[in-house]
């Protein structure tokens, strides 16, 4: 069984604030950090360092052979990725005194993926293999129904959530991992217990992680529902720490950890991330996230 994560790679550029930006305000920033980034990337890394080998598919552009880089320190199989003659993807984030974050996304060579791509990474892929996708690159509709059409089991982070996802057939993705605000955007409802509720007779069969901020997570499946509580840690920067706990929680089902295991094996690599700055920079290896004590 294989792992693709078919996703962005953003160069993010990270500014230090006294605090976001309000409209017509120009503030000088204290400090200014360039990272890999992307949720995909991200994704695929905190895979990586969960210790699962992940194939990732996407396109980098000019400016963007630092994420090819990243990937490879953190041995990524980079196999799937092409080098375009495009802009490569970038954020321009604003972090806060607090680590809370705002972030510009500019889609570059992450929308500029063709057909005939996803058609030769999906060739060589089969039934029972796994993709993991999330709302940062073009063609996500066409991706899920070929995806679907092998028979892989589809893994989707709808984040950011727009109306692309619209056009896809949710009704094929075996799991979610959606924040409040997404869990919103997909259902109508506003409390958790009622998002879950929906998504279930939306998706009879999908199983759903729920992230609730400083509340913890949710996960349901047909057989039950697990609450998890968060590592309370002081927060440097939030970038990454939604991707971190996503690897780590796919990774956990992948090494048939108990439900309860994973989310807290992953809501601890996710407070390890949220200790720390940057994106990628931040995601601990599983080592560090078994030893360390919250
Ligand atoms: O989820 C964090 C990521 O979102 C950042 O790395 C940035 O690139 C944006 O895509």
């Amino acid at each position: 069984m294989k792992v693709l994560n078919f996703g962005s790679l953003n160069v993010d550029y990270v500014y230090q604030m006294e605090s976001i930006l309000i409209p017509g305000e120009t503030q000088a920033s204290k400090e200014r950090n360039v990272f890999s980034g992307g949720k995909g990337l991200n994704q695929s890394i905190a895979l990586a360092k969960a210790g699962i080998p992940v194939y990732h598919a996407g396109m980098i552009g000019e400016g963007g052979e630092i994420l090819l880089e990243t990937c490879r320190e953190n041995g990524v199989n980079t196999k799937f990725i092409r080098k375009i003659d495009a802009p490569s993807g970038h954020t321009m984030i604003q972090v806060d005194k607090n680590g809370q974050n705002c972030i510009l996304l500019f889609g570059g060579s992450n929308r500029m993926i063709t057909r005939e791509f996803v058609d030769e990474v999906l060739g060589e892929f089969e039934k029972g293999d796994i993709i993991l996708l999330q709302n940062e690159i073009n063609e996500l509709d066409y991706i899920i129904d070929k995806a679907y059409e092998k028979g892989m089991m589809i893994i989707l982070n709808p984040s950011p959530y727009d109306s692309a996802l619209d056009a896809c057939d949710l009704s094929r993705v075996s799991l979610f991992l959606v924040n409040e605000i997404e869990g919103f955007q997909i259902t109508g409802e506003k409390e958790p217990e009622k998002i879950l509720e929906k998504i279930k007779t939306l998706y009879p069969h999908a199983k759903i992680v729920l992230t609730l901020g400083g509340d913890g997570s949710v996960y349901q499946d047909e057989t039950g529902i697990y609450h998890q509580g968060i590592f309370k840690v002081k927060a440097v920067d939030t970038t990454a720490a939604g991707d971190t706990f996503t690897g780590y929680f796919i990774s956990s089902i992948l090494d048939g950890m108990p439900v309860q295991e994973g989310l807290e094996l992953a809501a601890k690599a996710s407070a390890i991330a949220v200790s720390r700055p940057g994106a990628t920079a931040s995601i601990p290896l599983r080592e560090e996230v078994e030893k360390i004590k919250l």
